[in-house]
């Protein structure tokens, strides 16, 4: 697969047009960033680390019958994935209270939820990822109806029925997470972007310790170590 000319560089991920216009290769690149871009920094290893684990539970996930973009890993920081039309919606998926949902309703910081939550963030930076409810969505015209928001909470609800059960079996607390989702050529709705401790909380079952990107949000250092031992993990029980 040929790699061609850039088509978008995000924070964490450089997009290229391949040979085949119906797929994308990304790059998973070692910058770190946090608050909206405000705090940046890289960790050397880190896209390599993020691209391994993101193909582990695309594979995962692509077993249990999710549709994902996911093709093939390339290389260490390569991925080959479908081109989708990105749905401008950060679907964030929440088992224990933490973070924004912390700060802003004013719960208590690692209250496990009585469900999981499922909320809708505007895919915006100039905006600050603004929460949505449906009738935004509609009245922005981010979906064509109701009916796809219910797909995407549908969806993330089977994902985090999957992860949840899998992390726990690593000693791995899923905290929250947040997924992107695309059209792809036949205008099915399939899971895109990545999944990895850039945009998941994972806690130690035992320790409670971070590891995810929490540890360069909050300046704790030993980000890489800790995004080492998630792959450790999952690598560790493969079937
Ligand atoms: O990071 P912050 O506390 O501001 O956001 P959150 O809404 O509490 O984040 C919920 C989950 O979504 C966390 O696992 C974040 O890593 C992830 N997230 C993300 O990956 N990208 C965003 N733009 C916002 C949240």
């Amino acid at each position: 697969m040929e790699k061609r000319e850039l088509l978008y560089e995000g924070k964490a991920k450089r997009l290229f047009y391949t040979d085949d216009k119906d797929l994308l290769i990304s790059e998973f690149k070692d910058d770190l960033t946090a608050f909206n871009g405000e705090k940046k920094s890289s960790e050397a290893g880190k896209g390599a680390l993020n691209n391994k684990i993101s193909t582990e539970l695309f594979k995962l996930l692509d077993s249990k019958g999710v549709p994902t973009h996911f093709v093939e890993m390339l290389d260490d920081n390569h991925m080959l994935h479908k081109k989708v039309d990105v749905i401008m919606i950060e679907v964030i998926v929440r088992n224990i209270a933490t973070g924004s949902l912390t700060r802003t309703l004013g719960i208590k910081d690692g209250t496990v939820l009585p469900f999981t939550l499922v909320e809708f963030d505007f895919k915006n930076d100039d905006l600050g990822d603004p929460k949505l409810n449906d009738q935004h969505c509609i009245i922005l015209g981010l979906v064509d109806d109701v009916a796809e928001l219910d797909t995407l909470r549908k969806m993330a609800r089977e994902i985090n029925d999957i992860l949840l059960p899998y992390f726990a079996d690593k000693g791995l607390n899923l905290v929250d997470f947040k997924l992107e989702f695309g059209k792809d050529s036949n205008g099915d709705i399939i899971l895109a972007d990545e999944i990895s401790p850039d945009n998941c909380r994972f806690w130690d079952m035992e320790t409670g310790e971070k590891m995810d990107k929490d540890r360069f949000r909050q300046g704790l250092g030993g980000l890489k170590v800790a995004y080492e031992q998630v792959l450790e993990r999952i690598l560790g029980s493969k079937q």
